[in-house]
């Protein structure tokens, strides 16, 4: 266990915090419709949107440290000009990764859950600091701005590291997909024909990786991989529509031909999988773009 966890563990109020936010945080990402909720997710983009929002107020607010540091090292005006207008811009990009990261959260559960709460504490303390620097120095009392600025950096400085934790420490928003083993690189055969239903979906197990083989509207037989890659669901058990699947557990909706991302919360493509049918049998070989190929 890192020390952040340990010390996260410690906090049991965290997670009466998270029983209590978590439901309303559901109920008002829910209630923009699948395009809001997509767009948090970052699935028209294919990236998890969080991560990359983040960049813009951790670099402009060290930007503002930094012009900060040369004003009160030179009295310049230019470079007090530079820090407020850092300031200003990380503190506007903060609301905006605050509510792609709340959106993150809602389907989080446990040990990621209490880091996440812990994770957004700090920043939502950061953040106010911040927005009361700019309000400090706009009014006139600019060390205490500074001040309030620098003590803002340095929990949102923290709350960084704790959402690092959770990427990288709990797997939030990998792709699993990439820890699934390749699957065949030659055709291999999986199923008799004849067993595959019309409609419907059918799981198959080849070279230790779970295959989700259908039929599309053409008659055409698709395979993806079973496993969801936004957190690991069964995409067999999940209810299908036309040609896509929606995953069971938090919704993700996959089309099962191509793998590509319909709905979010997932931002990647399910892995795909080469079909033919030789002598009666269903045979699958992995794709060559697929997530696992280039990882190994
Ligand atoms: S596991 Fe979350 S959408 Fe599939």
């Amino acid at each position: 266990m890192t020390i952040s966890q340990r010390i996260v563990e410690s906090l049991p109020f965290l997670d009466s915090i998270a029983e209590k936010v978590q439901p309303l945080v559901q109920r008002a990402v829910g209630k923009g419709g699948v395009t809001v909720r997509n767009v948090l997710d970052g699935s028209p983009l294919q990236l998890p949107l969080h991560p990359a929002l983040t960049d813009v107020p951790v670099g402009s607010w060290t930007a503002a440290l930094l012009f900060d540091g040369l004003d009160a090292a030179t009295d310049s005006r230019a470079m007090r000009s530079a820090a407020d207008a850092s300031l200003a811009v990380g503190t506007v990009s903060g609301v905006a990764a605050a509510a792609t990261g709340l959106s993150d959260w809602r389907y989080l559960t446990g040990g990621s859950r209490r880091m996440g709460v812990a994770h957004g504490l700090l920043n939502a303390a950061g953040l106010t600091l911040s927005a009361a620097s700019v309000i400090l120095r706009a009014t006139g009392r600019r060390n205490a701005g500074r001040w309030a600025f620098l003590i803002g950096y340095s929990l949102s400085g923290t709350a960084a590291h704790l959402g690092g934790e959770l990427s990288y420490n709990y797997g939030l928003r990998v792709n699993r997909n990439v820890f699934e083993k390749p699957g065949p690189d030659d055709f291999t055969p999986i199923l008799k024909e004849s067993e595959l239903p019309q409609s419907g979906v059918r799981r198959v197990e080849t070279d230790g990786v779970g295959v989700l083989l259908s039929r599309n509207r053409n008659g055409e037989i698709c395979a993806i991989a079973a496993t969801c890659g936004h957190f690991s669901g069964p995409l067999e058990e999940g209810e299908r529509v036309d040609d896509t699947i929606i995953c069971p557990w938090h919704g993700s909706r996959f089309n099962l031909c191509t793998g590509k991302v319909i709905n979010g919360p997932a931002v990647f493509p399910q892995s795909r999988y080469e079909t033919r049918v030789r002598d009666g049998n269903i045979e699958v070989r992995a794709a060559a773009g697929n997530v696992q190929k280039k990882v190994r």
